[in-house]
């Protein structure tokens, strides 16, 4: 069954990285960074997930997107086989919690698969490795 990977941007501070390490370290779920330019240039081949932080600092008008997801997005066939978003935020934001994951859903189209706050706790990588493996089945099942 193909699995379907995980794109996911990570700021210097590191902590949607260690929720991405852990959902690979889980049960071998691909996961791409797109720190590495490279990645962020390149094309998907079939469905796919993005893993992203918000980053709004209380600003109504700011962008929440991070600029490497912004560049990635630029494509329309990355666009176009995005199946679902994933959020790391901070409760702390308010009314802006999960603002980038939430904005992108609601712009594409596609579902918030999971939330978590900072860089998730071992049930959180459980939970959210559950509903990826879902995604997989209903990619692979006829018609999917
Ligand atoms: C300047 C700044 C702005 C942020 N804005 C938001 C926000 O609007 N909504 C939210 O849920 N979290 C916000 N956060 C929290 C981060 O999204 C959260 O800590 C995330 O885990 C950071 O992931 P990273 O370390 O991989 O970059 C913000 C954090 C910073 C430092």
């Amino acid at each position: 069954m193909r699995r379907v990977p995980v794109y996911y941007y990570s700021s210097v501070s590191n902590l949607t990285r260690r929720f991405a390490v852990g959902l690979a370290t889980h049960d071998g779920r691909p996961v791409r960074d797109l720190a590495d330019a490279a990645v962020r240039a390149s094309e998907v081949d079939g469905p796919w997930v993005l893993l992203t932080p918000s980053y709004k600092a209380g600003n109504a008008e700011e962008v929440t997107l991070p600029a490497a997801v912004r560049r990635f997005l630029r494509s329309a066939t990355n666009r176009r086989h995005m199946v679902g978003v994933i959020g790391s935020g901070n409760r702390n934001f308010g009314v802006y919690y999960q603002a980038a994951a939430r904005e992108l859903a609601q712009i594409s189209g596609r579902p918030v698969l999971f939330e978590f706050e900072l860089s998730g706790t071992p049930e959180d990588v459980v939970e959210c490795a559950r509903v990826l493996a879902d995604v997989d089945g209903l990619l692979t099942a006829p018609g999917g």
